[in-house]
């Protein structure tokens, strides 16, 4: 799904940037751009990432012995 129509970038790419090493709504729009030309998109964008991180985290506190902590700014 389209996220941002200004730069072609979808939620696709987003979780992908999560995956590369982004941690952060900021870290995600430096690395694909997303919201950062008429920012319609930006709200969309942080639920995706946000929801992104969650799922990760999940995952991951299901595979450690320990908690882990993310967070989503
Ligand atoms: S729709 Fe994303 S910056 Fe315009």
């Amino acid at each position: 799904m389209y996220v941002c129509l200004c730069l072609g970038v979808t939620d696709g790419k987003i979780r992908d940037a999560i995956y590369d090493g982004c941690c952060s709504y900021r870290e995600v729009r430096e690395a694909t751009g997303v919201g950062t030309q008429c920012g319609k998109c930006a709200c969309l964008a942080k639920e995706v990432v946000r929801d992104t991180l969650t799922e990760l985290q999940t995952a991951r506190n299901a595979a450690l012995p320990y908690p882990v902590e993310f967070t989503a700014a």
